[in-house]
């Protein structure tokens, strides 16, 4: 099996997933999309209505402003990949709890190390808390971070090292100007950010 459909059959995998009550009250599983080659993995929080009807990521109005952002750095969404932190819609749009990110971790840890991007960017502070805890979002947006593990340290599968950049959420930008110029600001700077990872691949892609 290649890449892609290694990842098709684990997103067929989590659509009969019930280990949270999440499942109880969504009207679908929304695995993710994009991809499976990937250099970019974006990560946000949940799906919301849009996207629970139509089981897809980022669809709504946060997904639009989104697609207008990628678009600036010419990116289209088949050239990464996007995810959520839980994969059923929270009841009224909540919080996931902590629980349920959990739980449905297992799944997004194995599409990151399915696809192994060169880069996560966070969208939000779940994905942020999960990935970087402890770092405030509104000192560290905008920026790339190394994580490094020792073996003994190590919670999870992910990579040794693995870098990330974070963005606020791009539904906080939405009814908030200055959030909107800060977003697209910070995201104007992932090419270069990927540039610094892989020279090559960048002249080669763009
Ligand atoms: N907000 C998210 O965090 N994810 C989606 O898929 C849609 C809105």
């Amino acid at each position: 099996m290649n890449k892609t459909e290694e990842l098709e059959k684990l997103n067929k995998e989590m659509l009969s997933c019930s280990k949270c009550e999440l499942r109880k009250t969504c009207n679908q599983v929304v695995p993710g999309e994009g991809s499976a080659d990937a250099r970019i993995v974006f990560i946000g929080e949940g799906p919301g209505k849009k996207e629970d009807e139509t089981g897809k990521p980022f669809v709504g109005a946060a997904g639009k402003f989104l697609d207008e952002m990628l678009s600036i750095i010419k990116l289209k969404r088949e050239d990464i990949y996007i995810a959520n932190m839980v994969k059923c819609r929270p009841p009224s749009n909540r919080d996931p709890l902590p629980k349920e990110k959990d739980i449905c971790w297992a799944w997004l840890e194995k599409q990151i190390n399915l696809i192994k991007p060169d880069l996560i960017i966070t969208l939000g502070r779940h994905s942020l808390e999960k990935f970087l805890p402890g770092q405030r979002i509104s000192e560290v947006h905008g920026k790339a971070l190394r994580r490094e593990f020792s073996k003994s340290s190590k919670q999870d599968s992910l990579p040794d090292e693995q870098i990330f950049y974070v963005l606020y959420h791009p539904a906080a930008a939405l009814y908030n100007g200055s959030m909107r110029e800060v977003l697209i600001k910070d995201f104007k700077r992932i090419p270069k950010v990927l540039e610094l990872i892989n020279p090559k691949l960048s002249q080669k892609n763009n």
